[in-house]
């Protein structure tokens, strides 16, 4: 036998920048991340943007075109700014990616010029997939407009689309030139995917620090109450946890079986499918934390008061932490309809044996290779009957502050 035993080693490096009014002119963060050696030509770039962003920001287009004419001398936009479908619209449908890559052919683009994408998380995904096969990999500038894009998403070295069913079934690992989080994008975003978001920060907080937990559970009514700066507090917090992961993790393009970030998730995949994306990926994510954390500490794994703490922290953020598909069809695993399914298929995705993250304590995972499905079962009847018990309180209370009696005039100070 004759072997030659070739190795490759590839560093990659890319910065995350915290901005805001990205597009203004005056701004001159993307201006000078594009901009070459003086002698060169204007870098090009094309932008894809999210229909919902625009939706909320009708004049992007127009300030896009205006920065660059601004900075003709540095970058030049080949095309006019493309829209996609916002959410998992554009992850469904091949076509916005052969759109996407149309557009980059038709504007000549080379392997310096650059992808702007602006956009959800879902966006995000679409665009980095076309830009990395358009070509082998053009340069991937990220501009994420959610919360769950800021403090998760973008960060990563993953994009993708789902095909045949399944999410991100088509996809590539490939690092972005550059990130760059504008939080006054957040404003506009619906109270909804604002929540939803928080999630992943939970999930890291859960598994990498328990002083960002802490803080937290003591930022949750001002996070419900939509104040931007605890939520920037929370997204940088996240966003170093996942870069730092993804850095000194050990497994940038997840070669082996286990996967920390993804705690919560072998549920969060299947209950997206299962509601045919009604509920959001953020959504889902709160609901798996909480299963995945109701099985540790009904298994013993995981002390009491730390279950009760998170299994409030949720709720207390406005997430849900059940919903009917869950409790859909649990007798039988190998119905394509229960979530207990979505074991089998998580292990598919990630290759080897199954791999699943539990809690010893907030802040201190570990892995485990086999799940007790009675167990599993017991967890999500609780979480049905905790849900439960929250809604009652909560229409118990709305109806008491509805019928207390109005504030009377005038008499204060
Ligand atoms: N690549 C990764 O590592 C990774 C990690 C986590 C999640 N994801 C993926 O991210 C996706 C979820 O992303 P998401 O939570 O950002 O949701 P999303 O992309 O589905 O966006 C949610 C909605 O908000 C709209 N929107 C976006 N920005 C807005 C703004 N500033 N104002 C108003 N509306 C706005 C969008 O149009 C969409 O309708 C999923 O497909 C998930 O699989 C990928
Ligand atoms: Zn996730």
């Amino acid at each position: 036998m004759d072997v030659i035993r070739q190795r490759v080693r590839v560093d990659f490096e890319y910065p995350v920048y915290f901005t805001t009014g990205v597009v203004t002119p005056s701004n001159l963060l993307l201006r000078d991340l594009v901009a070459r050696a003086a002698d060169q030509t204007p870098s090009h770039l094309i932008a894809v943007l999210d229909q919902g962003v625009l939706d909320h920001h009708p004049h992007l287009p127009a300030q896009i075109a205006e920065y660059a004419t601004r900075h003709r001398t540095v970058l030049s936009l080949a095309a006019p700014v493309l829209v996609v479908p916002g959410g998992e619209a554009v992850k469904n449908d091949p076509r916005h990616v052969d759109d996407i890559h149309r557009a980059i052919n038709d504007a000549g683009l080379c392997r310096h010029s650059y992808v702007v994408a602006i956009g959800g998380g879902a966006v995000l995904d679409a665009a980095g997939y076309a830009a990395a096969t358009a070509h082998r990999g053009i340069r991937l500038i990220r501009i994420p407009t959610t919360v769950l894009a800021q403090d998760d998403s973008a960060m990563g070295v993953k994009n993708g689309i789902n095909a045949f069913g399944k999410k991100n079934y088509l996809g590539t690992f490939a690092p972005p030139f550059a990130v760059i989080n504008d939080v006054a994008f957040l404003q506009t975003l619906p109270d909804r995917h604002w929540r939803a978001g928080v999630s992943e920060a939970i999930k890291a907080a859960l598994i990498k620090d328990r002083a960002f937990f802490d803080f937290l559970e003591s930022q949750a009514a001002a996070l419900r109450a939509r104040d931007l700066v605890a939520m920037e507090q929370v997204i940088r917090r996240s966003a170093v946890l996942h870069l730092t992961h993804i850095a000194s993790g050990g497994d940038p393009f997840e070669l082996g079986s286990s996967r920390p970030l993804d705690f919560g998730h072998w549920s969060a995949h299947k209950l997206e499918q299962l509601t045919d994306h009604r509920l959001g990926h953020g959504e889902a994510v709160a609901v798996g934390i909480a299963l995945d954390t109701t099985y540790s500490y009904l298994a013993g794994f995981l002390p009491e008061d730390d279950w009760r703490r998170i299994i409030s922290l949720l709720p207390a953020l406005g997430l849900s932490v059940y919903v009917p598909e869950l409790g859909q069809n649990l007798d039988s695993e190998d119905d394509p309809t229960s979530v207990l399914r979505g074991l089998d298929e998580f292990r598919e995705h990630l290759g080897g044996s199954l791999t699943i993250l539990m809690l010893r304590s907030i802040g201190a995972p570990f892995d485990v290779h086999e799940i007790r499905r009675d167990v599993m079962i017991r967890s999500i009847r609780v979480l049905r009957d905790f849900e439960h018990a929250h809604r009652l309180r909560e229409e118990r209370h709305e109806r008491y502050t509805l019928s207390e009696p109005a504030e009377p005039q005038g008499t204060g100070g």
